[in-house]
């Protein structure tokens, strides 16, 4: 078995903590996506994982081992980073087989599993070429086959597609899918990317300053968010919130002309405030005198819709787009009761 266990894990640089006590369990095999907004402690994580930074307290396991004071060279973890740090007068066969002639792999044996990780990867036709000589896309697959000739147990990617331009981004992910199916090895990807975190892993860690706020399959984090925070930060374009006051058993938005929602979820007392929120893709506009149509985006298959209330609240919805409605005309605003999700006004708990 080789999953990875976080338990109480802390990180501290002097006084400053930004790791705060994690408990993780990630599968053999799992592909696991850690994601978060900038600064959140995505990489610190991974790299304590990988023993590039030492633990200030708590434990990480790989497999039964505890590895938590065992040297990055011993963890059998191999790491991607998002700068491809290749050996600029290498090939892309020196490059991919260095780590192993270094420690003093036969040659015959180098020469086996580079050619492998170059059959994985799609990288025969390069394999003469120095790093200058290929696109970005190409020199990210050389640094993952310098991971995977290292057979490790456990794949580290620290946002490894971000220098990409978007096209690439979405070809290298489904590489990556790929490669997980053919190499099923416990794979653990930073990103701050929700769409690449939704399309690629098994399991999501939504982090923030420091903390898990929710773990769960994707899907789970975006149907049954646990707080305000998962619930705008998986999915895109994100939910809308607005505020709302219970008032007989239901509640009120003020922002939508005092639209009433019934909902089955346990409210707080008469006139306490709650957050409401919906996703872009739940709501309906047509012709009517709820709120404006500042500015509508077309992306082709679908338009997002920008309005704006009469007390300022924002709300983004999508369509298709087609209708006969124009930026700056005043519209209606329809959803079903039931695809509101609620949330306390004050520690910003889900409400269910
Ligand atoms: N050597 C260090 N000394 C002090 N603080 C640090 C150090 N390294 C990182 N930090 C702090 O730890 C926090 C987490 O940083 P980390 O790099 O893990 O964030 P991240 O989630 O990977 O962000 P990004 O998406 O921008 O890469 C940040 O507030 C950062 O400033
Ligand atoms: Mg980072």
């Amino acid at each position: 078995m080789t999953g990875v266990t976080l338990t109480n894990t802390i990180k501290k640089y002097g006084d400053i903590q930004t790791i705060h006590d994690v408990n993780l369990q990630i599968d053999d095999g799992e592909f696991c996506v850690f994601v978060g907004p900038s600064g959140c402690g995505k990489s610190t994580l991974l790299r304590m994982v990988a023993g590039l930074e030492d633990t200030t307290s708590g434990h990480i396991h790989i497999g039964n081992r505890d590895v938590t004071k065992v040297d990055a060279a011993e963890r059998g973890v191999a790491m991607v980073f998002q700068s491809y740090a290749l050996y600029p007068h290498m090939t892309v066969e020196e490059n991919m087989g260095f780590g192993l002639k270094m420690n003093g792999h036969p040659k015959a044996e180098i020469r086996e599993k580079v050619a492998e990780a170059s059959r994985i990867l799609k990288l025969d036709d390069y394999l003469k070429r120095k790093p200058k000589a290929l696109s970005g896309g190409q020199r990210q697959r050389v640094a993952i086959g310098r991971a995977i000739v290292r057979g490790p147990e456990v794949f580290l990617f620290d946002e490894p597609l971000s220098n990409l331009d978007a096209e690439l981004r979405v070809d290298m992910r489904v590489e990556i899918a790929r490669l997980h199916k053919e190499i099923g090895a416990t794979m653990i990807y930073v990103t701050h990317d929700q769409v690449e975190a939704m399309t690629l892993a098994d399991k999501i860690v939504v982090l923030r300053a420091g903390r898990v706020e929710q773990v769960g399959k994707p899907m789970e984090l975006y149907n049954d968010p646990d707080n305000r925070f998962v619930a705008g930060f998986i999915g895109s374009p994100g939910m809308n919130f607005v505020d709302g006051i219970v008032r007989g058993g239901k509640i009120v938005i003020a922002s939508f002309g005092n639209r009433e929602i019934e909902t089955s979820v346990a409210l707080p007392a008469e006139g306490k405030a709650v957050i409401v929120g919906l996703r872009p893709q739940n709501i309906m506009v047509g012709p009517g005198d709820v709120a404006t149509l500042e500015l509508r985006e077309r992306l082709g298959a679908v338009a997002y819709d920008h309005l704006i209330c009469p007390d300022g609240a924002k709300i983004i919805v999508e369509t298709r787009g087609e209708d006969a409605l124009e930026e700056g005309a005043t519209v209606s605003l329809d959803f079903a009761d039931q695809d509101v999700f609620v949330f306390d006004a004050e520690n910003e708990a889900r409400l269910r």
